[in-house]
C-alpha cells in the first residue's frame, strides 16, 4: 500500500486519465487533500475531467462517496426514536413535494429528520419556500433539531457548514469547469451529503426531461442505480423513483404560490400529478420506515391523514416549532400578493404535450421567484401558476397561465412563457408521474 508521503496528486491524475482504476488510499488522499487546502484547485479540476471522461466503477464510486461523507462532521441521529427516513429530489421546477411529503409521513409515525437546500437558477429550493412563512426558522443547532423531531416527528433545516466540506468545494469547482455532467461526480456529491444527514433510510426522487440534470429516462435510470448502490453498499435502506419533468410539478412556481398549493394538497385539494407523487413516495417512504407492508396499505394510510386532516395539522406543529406564523397556513390569503399580475393567453388550438420546465423555471426566476447568483434576494409573491397541463385540451383564447411580479420590464418573460407550452394537434396520452422504481 503506498504511503500518503510518496503519493502525488498528478500520478492519480494520470491514472485516471489513461483509464485505471484508483484505489481507496488514492481517492481518499485526493478527496482528503482538497477538502484541507492541499491540492489546489487546478489539480482537483483535471481529476474531475478525467473522471468525466473515464468515469468510475462502483467500487471507486462508493469510496469516493465514503471519503467526501467523512471530509466533515457527520450528524449523530441515534437520539431519535424509530427509523428516520429522508427523501431527496434532483432537483426541479414547482418541486414542493417536501412540504407535502414529510408532514404526511410524519403524521403516520415515521420520523423526518432533513436538511434541505436553497433555490438557485431555474429550481426553486424548500428552504427558500419555507422562509416565504414570516418567522420561519431554518438554522436549528443539531439538539433543538434532534428535539424537534422526537416530540413532532418532522424537522427541515439548511445543511450546516460542517457538513460535507469536500463536496462544497468540489461543486463548486465543477460548476466551473465543465464538469458538473458525470453520474459518478453526482452520485457521490448527492449521496455523500445525504449520508453524512444521518437517516436510516432514503428516497431518492431522480427528475429526467427537459430542467432536470439528467435529459433522458436512460441516463435518470443510471444515475438513480448508482445512488441505490452507493446508499446500500454503506449501509442505508436506499430505493429511488425516476420521475419526469417535462412539465413543472403541480401548477404553482414560486415560494409563497408553492406554499399555498401545499396547503390546499394537505386539506386534498393538489394538483393530480402532486397527489400522484405524493401517494407514491409517501408509501415508499413508510415501507422504509416499517409502518406498513404493501404499497396498497401505504396509498391508503397517506389518503386517510389528508382525508381525516392530521397531515395539515402536522404541517401547522412543524413550523409553529420552528417559529413560523402560524396564521398564514391557516388563512392563505394572508401571503402578500405581487403588484401585477399577467395573464398569458394561447394563440392557438391544440393538445399540450409539454410545458419546458427550463423555460417556466427560468422565467418565475426572471420574474422575481429565484436567483442567478447566490447573493440575490428572493420575491416570495413572484412566480407562475399554470392553467393547463400536459394533456390539456387548449383553444386560441384559453388562458395557459397567470405570471406574477412586482418588477416592470419584464415583457420578453410573458413570450417565453407563452413558448414554453408546446401544443399538438393530435390528443396527448398522458403517462403515469413515477416511471420507474429502484430498490
Ligand atoms: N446536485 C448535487 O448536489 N450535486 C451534483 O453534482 C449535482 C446535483
Amino acid at each position: 500500500m503506498l504511503k500518503y508521503s510518496v503519493m502525488r496528486m498528478v500520478d492519480i491524475i494520470e491514472k485516471k486519465r489513461d483509464g485505471g482504476k484508483l484505489s481507496p488510499e488514492e481517492i481518499r488522499f485526493a478527496v482528503m487533500g482538497y477538502a484541507k487546502g492541499d491540492i489546489p484547485d487546478y489539480q482537483m479540476s483535471a481529476l474531475c475531467m478525467a473522471i468525466v471522461f473515464r468515469g468510475m466503477d462502483k467500487e471507486e464510486t462508493a469510496t469516493l462517496t465514503d471519503a467526501m461523507m467523512h471530509s466533515g462532521e457527520t450528524i449523530d441521529l441515534s437520539s431519535i426514536h424509530g427509523i428516520k427516513v429522508d427523501k431527496h429530489s434532483t432537483g426541479g421546477v414547482g418541486d414542493k413535494t417536501s412540504l407535502v411529503l414529510g408532514p404526511l409521513v410524519s403524521a403516520n409515525g415515521a420520523k423526518l429528520a432533513k436538511m434541505s437546500g436553497r433555490g438557485l437558477g431555474h429550481t426553486g429550493g424548500t428552504l427558500d419556500k419555507m422562509e416565504s412563512v414570516p418567522g420561519m426558522r431554518i438554522a436549528l443547532s443539531e439538539e433543538e433539531f434532534v428535539k424537534q423531531v422526537n416530540d413532532i416527528g418532522i424537522a427541515i433545516i439548511g445543511q450546516t457548514q460542517d457538513i460535507d466540506p469536500a463536496d462544497k468545494k468540489m461543486y463548486a469547482l465543477r460548476d466551473v469547469t465543465g464538469t458538473v455532467e458525470s453520474i459518478p461526480l453526482i452520485a457521490s456529491s448527492i449521496m455523500s451529503k445525504k449520508l453524512a444527514a444521518g437517516s436510516d433510510a432514503i428516497l431518492l426522487d431522480v427528475k429526467f426531461g427537459s430542467g432536470a440534470f439528467m435529459k433522458t429516462f436512460e441516463m435518470a435510470k443510471t444515475l438513480a442505480t448508482t445512488m441505490v448502490e452507493i446508499g446500500k453498499s454503506l449501509g442505508r435502506d436506499t430505493r429511488a423513483i425516476i420521475t419526469d419533468m417535462d412539465q413543472p410539478l403541480g401548477l404553482a412556481v414560486g415560494n409563497s404560490l408553492e406554499v399555498k398549493e401545499a396547503i390546499a394538497t394537505l386539506h386534498g385539494q393538489g394538483p393530480k400529478d402532486l397527489v400522484e407523487l405524493v401517494e407514491e413516495a409517501g408509501s415508499i417512504m413508510l415501507e422504509q420506515a416499517h409502518i406498513v407492508k404493501t404499497h396498497e396499505e401505504g396509498i391508503a394510510k397517506i389518503k386517510e391523514t389528508i382525508d381525516n386532516g392530521e397531515a395539515f395539522k402536522k404541517l401547522v406543529a412543524f413550523f409553529k416549532a420552528q417559529g413560523g406564523d402560524i396564521s398564514y397556513l391557516e388563512n392563505p390569503e394572508k401571503f402578500e400578493k405581487a403588484k401585477y399580475e399577467t395573464k398569458i393567453i394561447a394563440e392557438n388550438d391544440g393538445y399540450v404535450s409539454q410545458i419546458n420546465s427550463m423555460e417556466i423555471g427560468v422565467s418565475a426566476m426572471r420574474l422575481g421567484a429565484g436567483r442567478a447568483t447566490m447573493s440575490d434576494v428572493i420575491d416570495m409573491s413572484a412566480g407562475i401558476i399554470l392553467a393547463k397541463k400536459v394533456g390539456d385540451e387548449v383553444k386560441k383564447g384559453d388562458l395557459l397561465a397567470t405570471c406574477y411580479t412586482n418588477k416592470t420590464g419584464v415583457d420578453s418573460v410573458y413570450k417565453d412563457v407563452h413558448d414554453a407550452f408546446k401544443l399538438q394537434k393530435e390528443k396527448v396520452k398522458v403517462s403515469p408521474i413515477v416511471h420507474a422504481y429502484i430498490k
